[in-house]
């Protein structure tokens, strides 16, 4: 190829709204809700530092190669894919692994969405003082009856629905960009306001001991592969996110240091969402190993017993809110300028089609906590089949594809003129990371899911 090409839908205005747009990508459920309750299962430090590793060694060359891909391809995921296996001599049929990430980030939003509003619904009763002077089986009693309740979950998986497609619908500038304009330095400010306030428990210091002091004697070899396939989650992996995000990325930005930033702001946050939440848990002798009922019943367990509880639990759901809606939109992107090259639609209609389905698919979704809990396919409902047939499967494959894609398939030289680095080396380091040691630890973690390693 000798002239670079362009994106049909749009650029980032600058490296600012760029990085904010997938630092709101990667910075969701997954820092806040899924985070702290793994790390909690998993007994804290270790884990937390086996994670830190993970992010460092493996998440950031491949959301580097993600970024490169995307730039260089300027498409959606497959086509990018089929673009630059060509223009290295290579088959188009890498487009098929594109699809794949593609198709992940639709149903990771289906159910996604479902999740996104439980935590809306908490936003309410929480303002409305539902959590204050309760008992631990009054809290548990809230929770079951919200999904219990298919109106209730159907409602708000409509409401961010209908949400993420109107910004999706309005384009990268005047949608993606806007929103996250907003919501992500709202988000930061809440999560700021809400450490300070763990830090007003006097049990900071616990929060502290428990997520940075390591004691490997509890670091199980599951617990490594879980905080593998954390690392790729949390940073939006593997979904095609980041690829069609560094579609839109201006030829001038460094996609190495915007991987840097992504993943550090993604870190902290996760921390800081740790650092909000374990001191308040410890203040009341509370479970820190709670699993996913962490956020949703430990948690307001605190605040109910806490000054300011009732301020403070708004504030700390409205914040989920916003970290899950800016990753929400990242999900349907991918789909969106898919279906935009592939047909020759037009954005706002192809954003209401993907947006429409999603919608559809989650009600599998919103059904499988409440009428449909019992209809199970080896053991799992629809939610948790769903999640474990992406989270397991789908994103170690891709993650694994897009190691193997920039490690053997693209031509050297094309990934030196996209990183504009020489071939010192920082370059070999990277390029051996995604030629050897992440087929190498991602296969590890696919084969452990599958129940063959371990
Ligand atoms: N990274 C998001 C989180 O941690 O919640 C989840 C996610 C968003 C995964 C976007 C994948 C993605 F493409």
């Amino acid at each position: 190829m000798s002239q670079p090409r362009e994106s049909l839908h749009g650029q980032w205005s600058s490296k600012l709204a760029f990085i904010m747009a997938a630092s709101g990508a990667a910075v969701g459920l997954g820092n806040i809700w899924k985070f702290p309750y793994i790390a909690g299962k998993n007994g804290g430090g270790a884990f937390v530092l086996v994670y830190l590793v993970c992010v460092l060694l493996l998440g950031i060359p491949i959301m580097m190669g993600e970024i490169l891909i995307g730039r260089r391809g300027r498409r959606n995921p497959a086509q990018s894919m089929a673009l630059l296996s060509e223009e290295s001599g290579h088959s188009k049929k890498w487009q098929w692994l594109g699809t794949l990430a593609i198709l992940s980030g639709f149903l990771i939003l289906s159910y996604y969405s479902v999740i996104a509003g439980w935590a809306i619904d908490y936003v309410f009763h929480a303002a409305k003082g539902a959590f204050l002077a309760k008992n631990a089986a009054q809290i548990d009693s809230l929770f079951s009856q919200m999904i219990a309740n298919p109106w209730t979950l159907l409602t708000y998986h409509t409401l961010v629905m209908l949400a993420t497609t109107v910004v999706v619908a309005k384009g990268v500038e005047s949608g993606l960009e806007k929103a996250v304009y907003v919501m992500f330095p709202t988000m930061l400010l809440l999560i700021l306001i809400l450490v300070g306030y763990a830090i007003d428990t006097g049990y900071f210091a616990h929060g502290l001991k428990f997520l940075f002091h390591p004691n490997f004697s509890v670091l199980t070899p599951k617990a490594v592969l879980m905080a593998l396939g954390h690392a790729f989650f949390t940073l939006s992996i593997a979904t095609g996110t980041m690829m069609i995000y560094g579609a839109y990325v201006p030829r001038h930005i460094s996609i190495v240091s915007v991987s840097l930033y992504i993943a550090i702001v993604d870190t902290l946050i996760a921390l800081l969402a740790g650092l909000a939440i374990f001191p308040l848990v410890f203040a009341h002798g509370l479970e820190p190993a709670a699993g996913p009922g962490l956020i949703f019943k430990t948690l307001p367990l605190a605040f109910g017993a806490m000054h300011f509880g009732r301020v403070f639990a708004t504030l700390f759901f409205l914040m989920l809110v916003f970290a899950a809606f800016t990753s929400a939109i990242s999900l349907l992107e991918p789909s969106v300028a898919w279906l935009m090259e592939t047909y020759h639609v037009k954005r706002a209609r192809a954003a209401w089609v993907c947006g429409i389905a999603v919608w559809l698919v989650g009600l599998g979704t919103v059904f499988s906590f409440n009428t449909a809990k019992n209809w199970t396919v080896f053991g799992k409902t629809f939610f948790t089949g769903l999640d474990y047939v992406t989270a397991n499967i789908f994103l170690p494959l891709s993650g694994l594809a897009i190691a193997i894609f920039c490690g053997w398939l693209m031509k050297k030289e094309f990934l030196l003129a996209e990183l504009g680095c020489d071939d010192g080396l920082m370059f070999a380091c990277w390029r051996i990371t995604l030629k050897i040691i992440a087929p190498v630890a991602v296969g590890a973690v696919f084969l452990y899911s599958l129940g063959i390693l371990g």
